[in-house]
């Protein structure tokens, strides 16, 4: 027996369960599309809208997303990233045995707006790059990065150096030890830019990140508001009493 309708677990809990295990045992792969509602009705013997209740559950966790006009499929397992250590794009996804790679959008030094002086602690109209990624793993659109840079702290950034890794030059050609980072987490919803650019649906899940990069010495040098992908990554922390 599939479900038990004599359970006081309320069905569609248990068909949201039922499906789940099928994805976890690898039943149903990544990129599968899923059986329909229809289907679904069939096999548990209840109505369509009790399964529409577990599939849109399932969706709101990740475990699956729908393609206007395709269908319902299993999405991708999320990365996991943790919340310690400050680490880059780029050693993020080589440690998952994952090739990094950038998509430079904008890049340009212009002069600090107010908000982006007070973060960097710089005065207002002091040179910073504006850089605009996406940073992608394996050819995936992950991320949509803005950041902005003191210029005159981080010298010599190149078209060249920024599709590759920002922090590799900070701390490999310039030198320059980096030291910590404050970081906020909001969740979002995909703008049309986000959705264009990330290869996503539109109302996608979003996290926004927004990161103040310190040097050793605690001089901040990058201001970085990232979009990431909601589906792709969940994020883990260890804490301790
Ligand atoms: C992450 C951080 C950004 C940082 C970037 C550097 O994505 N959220 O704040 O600028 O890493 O990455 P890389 O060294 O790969 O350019």
């Amino acid at each position: 027996m599939l479900i038990d309708k004599n359970s006081p677990l309320p069905i569609y809990h248990q068909i949201e369960e039922y499906i789940k295990d099928r994805i976890i045992k690898g039943d149903l792969k990544p990129g599968d599309v899923l059986p329909s509602e229809r289907e679904y009705s069939q096999l548990f013997e209840v109505s369509r809208m009790t399964i529409r209740q577990a599939i849109n559950k399932l969706v709101n966790d990740g475990y699956l997303y729908r393609k206007k006009g395709s269908g319902t499929f299993v999405a991708e397992k999320k990365f996991e990233q943790a919340l310690q250590g400050l680490t880059s794009f780029t050693e993020d996804m080589k440690a998952r045995g994952l090739k990094p790679s950038s998509q430079l959008l904008h890049f340009e030094i212009i002069p600090a707006s107010l908000k982006v002086a007070a973060t960097l602690q710089v005065a207002e109209h002091t040179p910073v790059y504006e850089i605009k990624r996406i940073r992608l793993a394996d050819g995936i659109p992950m991320a949509l990065e803005t950041c902005y840079i003191s210029a005159n702290l981080i010298k010599g950034l190149t078209e060249e150096v920024i599709t590759h890794s920002i922090y590799d030059y900070i701390e490999g050609k310039l030198q320059l030890k980096i030291g910590d980072a404050t970081q906020i987490i909001e969740s979002s919803l995909a703008c049309q830019t986000e959705v264009e650019l990330l290869n996503i649906n539109k109302g996608s899940p979003i996290l926004l990140i927004e990161r103040c990069t310190y040097l050793a010495n605690g001089t901040p040098f990058e201001v970085v508001r990232s979009s990431y992908r909601a589906d792709r990554y969940k994020f883990v922390s260890q804490l301790k009493r």
